[in-house]
């Protein structure tokens, strides 16, 4: 099942997104899997569960088509579900970034360069591990959002001023986009 991806405005994109629990209760394989196709379609890298309008923490991405200078992106297809970051380290690094709820926007956001994360993966195996560069970054974007904050949210003052029009063409339906999207001022 392809979502529609929930547009910049919506509350549930501010969201402090809610621990999953394992109670079987979720069809949770399903949504991982739901949520991969979603974000194909949508030609992203990443995509957390706020975004098709779920407060849950999870996200999934698959940098796997990117090519990284001395990085070995070929296995970078995760799901991370309950994911915790236990510290981000190293030098700050900035890097164009732009995201699926928030089209047509692309921006340089400064983050560090490796992170320490412990997350369950969609067979509720628990993992700690450091990831560095290019994956941390995605991470840390995804991340960010089951903690309701946007890459925007980094932006000087005088910037967000500037996108103020951008944002509100957005909300309301008016950004012209290629995958189906939810914008929370069209009623439906
Ligand atoms: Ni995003």
């Amino acid at each position: 099942m392809i979502y529609p991806i929930v547009a910049y405005g919506d509350p549930v994109l501010r969201k402090v997104a809610k621990e999953i629990k394992n109670d079987g209760n979720t069809d949770l394989p399903k949504l991982i899997n739901d949520m991969f196709e979603t974000m194909y379609l949508a030609n992203g890298i990443g995509l957390a569960a706020p975004q098709i309008g779920l407060d849950i923490r999870l996200f999934v991405v698959d940098g796997t088509q990117l090519e990284e200078e001395g990085e070995d992106m070929t296995t970078f297809k995760k799901a991370f579900i309950n994911a915790k970051i236990l510290s981000e380290t190293g030098e700050k690094w900035a890097m164009e970034e732009g995201c699926l709820s928030i089209p047509t926007v692309r921006e340089m956001v400064s983050r560090h360069k490796t992170l320490r994360i412990r997350y369950l993966d969609e067979n509720w195996q628990e993992h700690e591990e450091e990831f560095t560069g290019m994956q941390a970054r995605i991470i840390q974007h995804e991340y960010d959002h089951i903690q309701g904050v946007l890459f925007t949210d980094y932006l000087n003052p005088l910037k967000k001023r500037l996108l103020k029009g951008r944002f509100n063409s957005i909300s309301n339906g008016t950004v012209s986009v290629d995958y189906r999207m939810k914008f929370p001022m069209v009623k439906i």
